[in-house]
C-alpha cells in the first residue's frame, strides 16, 4: 500500500488511446519493484515480520482473489453486490453525482451497477477509474468507453496512498471505494487516508464506502480459512512474488496459512507461519532472512467494522454519513457520506 516512489508527472496522453479515453500515469512498472525491495528490507529483516497486502496481487494473485470471491465461505463480494443491486438508484439520486471515481477499480461488474443507475437518472458524464496496474486499467477504461459512448473516461494510474491529490476535479464527484479494501489499512493509516481523500473533495462530493462488518468469529474465520485452500494459496503467493521480483528462494510449502480473528483489534490477520527453522536468501537484498520454527510473517490485516465506528471515522475526516445500507443478514455495509 505504501509505494515509496517519487511522484512523477503524468505522461502526455498517448495518441493510441480510444476516443473519449484519457490515461494519466503516475506509477510505472519499475516503481513497484523498487518499493517492494524497500519494504522487504524493512519488513522481513526484523521481527515481527510483516509485508503489506498489496504484494499479494500479481497476475496470479489477482486471479486467486477472484477465485476467493466465488467461494461459499467468502461472503463479502456477494453481499456487497446484493446491496448495490438494491440501492444503486438511491446512490445515484442521493449523491447527485455526474462523475464516478472508482478507487482500486478491479470490480467492473459492481461499477456498472452504479454507472447504469447514474445513466438512467440522466446525470452520468464521466468515469474516473483509479488503479495501480496500468495494463489492467487501460483495458478496463477502453471497455467502459465502448459501453458508455456518451461519457468521458479519464483513467488514473496511481497508488491510493500517494496520488489521491491527482484525481481530476470538476463536476460533482462520487468516490467509490468498494470491497472492504479500506479494511486493509490499520486505524492510523485509515485516518490519514480518509483525511487526504476528504481534503480533495468539495462540499457536495460524496464517498461510497464498502466495509465488512463484525460478526460471529466462526463465519469470519471460515471466510479467510476456506476449506478448498484457495486463501492459503493466495497468501503463499506473496512468497512467489518475492522469489520472482527479488530473486529470493522461499519454499512456499514450508509455510502454513493461518488467518485468525483478532477480537481486540477487530481485524482478521493473515499469517504465513514457518513450519520449521529455515533461512531464506533474498538475492536482490544480498541478505539472509532467518525464520524460527513457528515464526509468523503477517501479510494482511482486514478490519471489520460496526456502524458507529464507520460513522465516527468518516465524521473525523469531514464526511457526514448520509445513508447506511446492509444486506438482509447484516454481513456487509455500504456507506454514503457527503463532504461537509
Ligand atoms: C480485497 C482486501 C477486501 O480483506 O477480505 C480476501 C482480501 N484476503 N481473503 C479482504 C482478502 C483474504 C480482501 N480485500
Amino acid at each position: 500500500m505504501r509505494m515509496r516512489t517519487d511522484q512523477g508527472e503524468a505522461q502526455v496522453p498517448g495518441t493510441h488511446e480510444a476516443p473519449g479515453v484519457r490515461v494519466d500515469v503516475y506509477v510505472k512498472p519499475g516503481d513497484a519493484q523498487r518499493a517492494l525491495r524497500a519494504e522487504a528490507l524493512q519488513g522481513l529483516c526484523h521481527a515481527p515480520k510483516e509485508l503489506s497486502p498489496k504484494w499479494l496481487y500479481d497476475e496470479r494473485g489477482s486471479q486467486l482473489f477472484d477465485d476467493i470471491t466465488r467461494l461459499p465461505e467468502y461472503y463479502p463480494t456477494r453481499r456487497e453486490r446484493e446491496i448495490l443491486h438494491a440501492h444503486a438508484d438511491d446512490i445515484a439520486r442521493l449523491s447527485g453525482a455526474d462523475t464516478l471515481v472508482e478507487l482500486g477499480s478491479g470490480t467492473s461488474e459492481k461499477t456498472r451497477l452504479i454507472l447504469d443507475a447514474m445513466d438512467a437518472a440522466g446525470q452520468l458524464k464521466r468515469f474516473v477509474p483509479f488503479d495501480v496496474s496500468e495494463a489492467f486499467l487501460r483495458k478496463a477504461a477502453e471497455g467502459l468507453a465502448r459501453e458508455y459512448p456518451g461519457i468521458a473516461v479519464h483513467a488514473v494510474v496511481g497508488d491510493f496512498e500517494q496520488h489521491l491529490g491527482r484525481l481530476p476535479g470538476g463536476g460533482r464527484r462520487l468516490i467509490a471505494f468498494l470491497g472492504g479494501t479500506i479494511g486493509n489499512l490499520k486505524p492510523a493509516q485509515r485516518a490519514l487516508f480518509l483525511r487526504e481523500l476528504s481534503s480533495g473533495l468539495r462540499p457536495g462530493d460524496g464517498l461510497l464506502l464498502g466495509t465488512d462488518l463484525i460478526k460471529d468469529r466462526e463465519r469470519l474465520f471460515a471466510a479467510y480459512n476456506d476449506s478448498a485452500g484457495v486463501t492459503a494459496d493466495f497468501n503463499r503467493n506473496v512468497l512467489r512474488v518475492l522469489n520472482r521480483e527479488l530473486n529470493a528462494d522461499f519454499d512456499p510449502e514450508a509455510f502454513e496459512h493461518l488467518a485468525p480473528f483478532d477480537e481486540h483489534n477487530a481485524w482478521i490477520e493473515m499469517r504465513l507461519i514457518s513450519r520449521k527453522a529455515q533461512s531464506v536468501w533474498i538475492g536482490d537484498l544480498e541478505k539472509r532472512v532467518d525464520f524460527a520454527a513457528g515464526e509468523c510473517l503477517r501479510t494482511e490485516v482486514s478490519c471489520k467494522f460496526c456502524r458507529e465506528q464507520v460513522q465516527e471515522e468518516l465524521r473525523d475526516a469531514g464526511l457526514d454519513l448520509a445513508a447506511w445500507w446492509t444486506d438482509a443478514d447484516g454481513d456487509f455495509a455500504l456507506s454514503l457520506a457527503m463532504k461537509r
